[in-house]
C-alpha cells in the first residue's frame, strides 16, 4: 500500500493506493476559497494553509481506508514542479512518516503525476498513447511509450491552459479558479458570438497570451454594460477557442506519432466542451483530473524508491 501525498500549489491532498491501482482513500481539501480574493494562488498564503491542513488530511485518508500508518508500505510525495514552500510542506510531512517507519520513499514529478491518473483502476489506460497534459501551470503534448515514462512533443510557450481560463473569467469577472466558471456559463452562450485567434505557433507548441489580450480589448470595447449582457457568449466563444488550440495540436501530435490512442489529464482535462470534442479520446476520471495525491501514489509505482533513511536531504524544485 503506497501512501501519497500532494502539495504542489493550493490543493492538500492525501491518497493511500495499491500496488495494482486501487485507490482506497483520495482526500482533497482546496484552499481556493482562501486565494479567491486575491484573484490567484498567493505562495505564502498557500504554505501556512498546508500546514495546518497537512495532518488531518493524512489522519482523513487513512480513516476512509480503514488503515494505519503501519500499513504503509512506501510514502510517495511530489517533489515538484510547484510553489517550493508549498512543496516542502508535503516533501517535510512525508520524510517525517518514512523515517519514523522506516519506510522507503518515493520523489515523484508532479507532471508524472497526472500522466499517471490514467493507470488507476477501474479502467487502467495501458500505453502507448499520445497525452495531453493541460492544468493551470503546464501544457504539454507528451508520447507516452510506456508507464513511467515520457518524451515532450510541445508545450506552451507563454500561459498554460489553465491560465488562460483563470485570466479569461478574471476578466469575465467570474472570479478564481475560473476554469469551472467558464465551462458552466459557456453552456448558454453562442460560441460562434465572438471570433477570438487561434495562435498559430510552429511544430507542436501551444500559445495563449494573444487569446488572452483579444479578450481583454473585446471586454474593454464593450463596457461594463454591454460585457454583462454578451458574457456567456464571451465565455462559449473564449472557451472555444482554448478548446480549438488543445484538440487540434492534439490530433495532429497523434498523427505525426503514428499513436492511435489520444488521453487527456490535468484540470482542465475536466472541461465539458474539450471532453466532448474528443469523443474517442480517453479522459482522466473528474475527480483525478484536478490535483490529488492518487495519481502521486500511481505514479510512485514506476519510480525507483529512496531506502531509508538516505532521503532525508531530498529537496523541493520549482520547475523541470
Ligand atoms: O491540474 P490542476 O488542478 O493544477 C495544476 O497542476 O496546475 O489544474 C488547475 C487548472 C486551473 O487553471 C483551473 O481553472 C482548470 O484547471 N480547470 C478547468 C476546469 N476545471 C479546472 N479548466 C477548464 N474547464 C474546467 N471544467
Ligand atoms: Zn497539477
Amino acid at each position: 500500500m503506497i501512501l501519497g501525498i500532494e502539495t504542489s500549489c493550493d490543493e492538500t491532498a492525501a491518497a493511500l493506493v495499491t500496488v495494482d491501482g486501487e485507490i482506497l482513500s483520495n482526500v482533497v481539501s482546496s484552499q481556493a476559497d482562501l486565494h479567491a480574493r486575491f484573484g490567484g494562488v498567493v505562495p505564502e498564503v498557500a504554505s501556512r494553509r498546508h500546514l495546518e491542513l497537512v495532518v488531518p488530511v493524512l489522519r482523513e485518508a487513512l480513516e476512509e481506508a480503514g488503515a494505519e500508518l503501519g500499513d504503509a508500505d512506501a510514502v510517495a510525495v511530489t517533489q515538484g514542479p510547484g510553489l517550493v514552500g508549498a512543496l516542502l510542506v508535503g516533501l517535510s510531512a512525508a520524510k517525517a512518516i518514512a523515517w519514523s517507519r522506516q519506510l522507503p520513499l518515493v520523489a515523484v514529478d508532479h507532471l508524472d503525476g497526472h500522466v499517471a491518473s490514467l493507470y488507476l483502476e477501474p479502467e487502467p489506460l495501458e500505453p502507448p498513447f499520445l497525452c495531453l497534459l493541460a492544468s493551470g501551470g503546464h501544457t504539454l503534448l507528451v508520447d507516452v511509450a510506456e508507464r513511467g515514462d515520457f518524451r515532450v512533443l510541445g508545450t506552451t510557450l507563454d500561459d498554460a491552459a489553465g491560465e488562460a481560463f483563470d485570466k479569461g473569467a478574471r476578466l469575465l469577472g467570474l472570479g478564481y479558479p475560473g476554469g469551472a466558471a467558464i465551462d458552466r456559463l459557456a453552456r448558454e452562450g453562442d460560441p460562434e458570438a465572438h471570433d477570438f485567434p487561434v495562435a498559430r505557433v510552429r511544430g507542436l507548441d501551444f500559445s495563449f497570451s494573444g487569446l488572452k489580450t483579444a479578450l481583454l480589448y473585446t471586454v474593454r470595447e464593450l463596457g461594463d454594460e454591454e460585457l454583462e449582457r454578451r458574457r456567456s457568449d464571451l465565455a462559449a466563444s473564449y472557451q472555444r477557442a482554448i478548446v480549438r488550440a488543445l484538440t487540434g495540436r492534439a490530433t495532429q501530435a497523434a498523427e505525426q506519432t503514428g499513436r492511435q490512442k489520444i488521453a487527456v489529464v490535468g484540470g482542465v482535462a475536466a472541461n465539458s466542451e474539450l471532453r466532448a470534442a474528443l469523443p474517442d479520446a480517453a479522459f482522466a476520471p473528474l475527480p483525478l483530473c484536478t490535483d490529488n495525491a492518487a495519481m502521486i501514489a500511481s505514479a510512485a509505482r514506476y519510480v525507483e524508491a529512496v531506502p531509508w533513511p538516505s532521503y532525508l536531504d531530498l529537496d523541493a524544485y520549482a520547475s523541470r
